[in-house]
This record gives C-alpha cells, structure tokens and sequence, in this order.
C-alpha cells in the first residue's frame, strides 16, 4: 500500500457514524433523522449536510469524546496507508470558544495524537479553524483560541463552512491574528464559490493552501497564477463528486489541474459522510486519470513539502515516504 500524506481532514466529518450513535445513546441525546436505513448519514445537499455534521457533533461534549474521536480517526487513517495527516478542530465544537476549555479538549487531542504516533501510528497536527456561516466575530474568538494554543501540535488556521456567505475580507482580523501567532494559513474556497472567491482568500487572507480550489478550473488566467505562485490545492474529490459538484471522477478537474502544473494533493474531507477512504481517493484516481505510482508518490511529495510541520517533522516523514518508495 503506497503511503499518503493527508493535508485536508475535518475531525468530526472523519466521525464514524457507528461512533456518533453509540456517544448519543450513551447520553441519551436524540440526533435521529441524521441518518438512513444502512446507518449512514443522510444528506440532500451541501447545505444539508452542514447541518447534519453540527447534529452529528452535538454528541461531542467532553474532551474524552474528543480523544474517543481522535483514535477512531487514526485508526481509519492507518488503515489507508497514511502516515502523515492534518486535521482542522473546531473551538466551536470544543468549548464553544472559551480558551480554557479550548485548552482542555486540545490536551486530549494532542496526547492521543502523539501516543499514536509514538506507537509507529500516523503523525498528526492540528488547523484551528473558524467556520464561515458562523460569522466574523466568533471567528475572532477562534482565532484568539487558536493563537493562544499555537506550537508544535496546532500549527495551522483555516476556515470551513458555507462558502456562498459573507467573503473572505470579512475574515480578515482572525487571519492576521493567526498570522502574527505564527500560524500557516488555509481557507476553504473555490468549492461552491468560483474563481474570484479562490482570488479572494489568496489576496485578502493571505493564505498560502486553498482548501478545494477545484473551482479554478473555470478560469485558466487564475490557474496558472496559482501554478506559478505555487499555491497548494488541498483537492478532495471523492467529497466533491458525493456532493453533486461534478458527475463523476472522470469529469472531475484534479487531472487537468496537475496537468497545467498546479500543485495539487488529494484528500477525503470528511470521509464516512461521502463514503470514501484516502485508499478509495488513490484507486479512482487511478482507475479515472490513469495515474501510476510515480504521480502518486509526487502527489505525497507536494503534500508534504506543503504541510504545516516543522523541519524535523517533515524529515522524518520525508524518510518513510522514501524508504516505501525504494
Ligand atoms: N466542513 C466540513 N466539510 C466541509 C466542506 N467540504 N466545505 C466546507 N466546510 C466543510
Ligand atoms: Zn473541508
């Protein structure tokens, strides 16, 4: 199995649903509705599927569920071949964006996560990231959260949510927060909004990934500014397919954005709500765009070069992407 680098995982989206039911019957808590007859979750839409994760995420109340949560997302990793992975946490989830609490449901991500590792597991590193619809002011307490716990676990911040509302500049302060914390920084953008929304975060933000980005594709002038800056796309397409933004892997712009010389990376999302592993990601890909292992092993390179570690990390990592490669 070919090791892989994940730069895009949400941590509750990565949430079994076997895993949610069994918090909400333990607590007694009704999230019914959220899924179908199988037991998967259940969406129409992108829309609706927002609201179904935060129904999902209400079942997350301590951060023992956090750390519960953290190792069945591991776990799922491994078993795809990943050795590396980042992840965004949400302090609107985890405390609901009080520092102190903030501080104790990360402590219970941060040692499961490094225990993981220490065990040979993935290695992972954390994005604090505010979410879009729920509007600039508590994306200004997520960033005092996140910069506040910036170090050598959360070493990122982001932002997630519904795209189609308010824009990037809106945004503007927590990034430059995060910034001067010493923060990397990535945005959601060119998923449901189009090219000028990828220019937005570039430029307004500052961010140097673009969660997604796909929509790029529309504007080749913008495509190959991104080649050129050398701007990371974290490309999710297994995500974007199950949400109807296009019909099928083959129609899906990954391939013609490599092509053009894009820096792009695969990832899952949120990978139980569109029934998809990073293992899934690398044989569609391969069944759809002809790729072999040499494009899969540039594509871990790219996506390692473009992850928020520090040199150490990313040396250690570099060796085993080798040692599977030799
Ligand atoms: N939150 C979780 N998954 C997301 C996605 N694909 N786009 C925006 N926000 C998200
Ligand atoms: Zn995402």
């Amino acid at each position: 199995m070919l090791p892989k680098i994940e730069l895009h995982l949400h941590l509750e989206g990565a949430a079994p649903p076997a895993f949610i039911r069994g918090l909400a019957r333990e607590k007694h808590i009704d999230i019914g509705g959220i899924f179908d007859d199988r037991g998967n979750y259940s969406f129409t839409d992108f829309w609706h599927f927002l609201r179904v994760y935060e129904a999902a995420t209400s079942v997350l109340t301590t951060p023992r569920d956090y750390a519960r949560l953290t190792e069945a997302v591991l776990d799922q990793s491994a078993a795809s071949g990943v050795i590396y992975t980042e992840t965004f946490l949400s302090p609107d989830f985890c405390g609901g964006r009080d520092v102190a609490a903030w501080r104790d449901y990360l402590a219970a991500i941060r040692e499961t996560a490094l225990r993981i590792a220490g065990q040979g597991g993935p290695v992972l590193r954390g994005i604090v990231t505010c979410i879009r619809h729920f509007g600039p002011d508590k994306a200004r307490e997520t960033a005092l959260c996140a910069a506040e716990t910036a170090g050598d676990f959360v070493t990122g911040f982001g932002i997630a949510g519904d795209e189609k509302v308010l824009a990037p500049r809106d945004f503007a302060w927590a990034f430059d927060c995060a910034r001067e914390a010493g923060l990397r920084l990535t945005a959601h953008a060119g998923e449901w909004g189009g090219p000028d929304s990828v220019r937005a975060a570039i430029r307004d933000l500052g961010v140097e990934r673009i969660g997604h980005g796909v929509r790029a594709i529309e504007d080749l002038a913008l495509v190959d500014e991104l080649a050129e800056r050398g701007t990371v796309l974290e490309v999710c397409p297994g995500s974007n397919i199950a949400l109807g933004l296009y019909p099928g892997w083959r129609q899906h712009p990954i391939g013609r954005l490599f092509d053009r010389g894009v820096r792009v990376t695969v990832s899952t999302d949120d990978p139980p709500f569109f029934h998809t592993t990073m293992e899934r990601e690398y044989a569609r890909l391969a069944e759809a765009l002809d790729w072999d292992d040499g494009v899969f092993a540039r594509l871990a390179r790219t996506a390692l070069d473009a992850a928020f570690c520090d040199a150490e990390t990313r040396k250690a990592i570099a060796r085993r992407l080798e040692d599977a490669h030799a």
